[in-house]
């Protein structure tokens, strides 16, 4: 369906991005350091960059919420392994986390209703 219904953001010290894939920018949105919120752990808050994996529904049509979950799932997870990836290729470290309290990152991110949190991933340096 090419409903490209992930949108990547990014959680840095100086506030919270999202990422254009077109034109390969990150545009910010948010001023705060919200990476404390993205995850249940304590290295979350102090990492290089936390990703977070937002499934926008509203770009997946009329299917069943049952398939909106699982391809928004699938989805993430493609893209997920392609940052472990790169991550190997360039020396960095980095792990995806269901660990999430997603509505209070939700808020924090100040996401729309038909906006769900899927997963988030750590980006870091080895020895961090
Ligand atoms: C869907 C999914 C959710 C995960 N959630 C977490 C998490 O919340 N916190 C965490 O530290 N690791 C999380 N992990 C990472 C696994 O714990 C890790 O991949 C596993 O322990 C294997 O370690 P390795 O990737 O270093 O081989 C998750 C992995 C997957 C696939």
């Amino acid at each position: 369906m090419n409903w490209q219904e992930i949108d990547i953001y990014v959680a840095r010290k100086d506030g919270l991005y999202l990422y254009d894939a077109n034109k390969n920018v990150l545009n910010k949105i948010l001023d705060e350091d919200i990476r404390g919120a993205t995850g249940g752990q304590d290295f979350v808050k102090d990492a290089p960059i936390n990703l977070v994996f937002v499934a926008d529904y509203s770009r997946m049509g009329d299917s069943p919420k049952e398939s909106k979950d699982f391809y928004s799932a699938t989805d993430t997870g493609f893209i997920s392994q392609n940052v472990y990836l790169y991550c190997t290729s360039e020396g960095l470290r980095t792990v995806v986390r269901g660990w999430v309290d997603r509505e209070k990152l939700g808020k924090v991110m100040k996401l729309k209703e038909n906006q769900k949190i899927i997963l988030a991933q750590t980006v870091g340096y080895p020895g961090n």
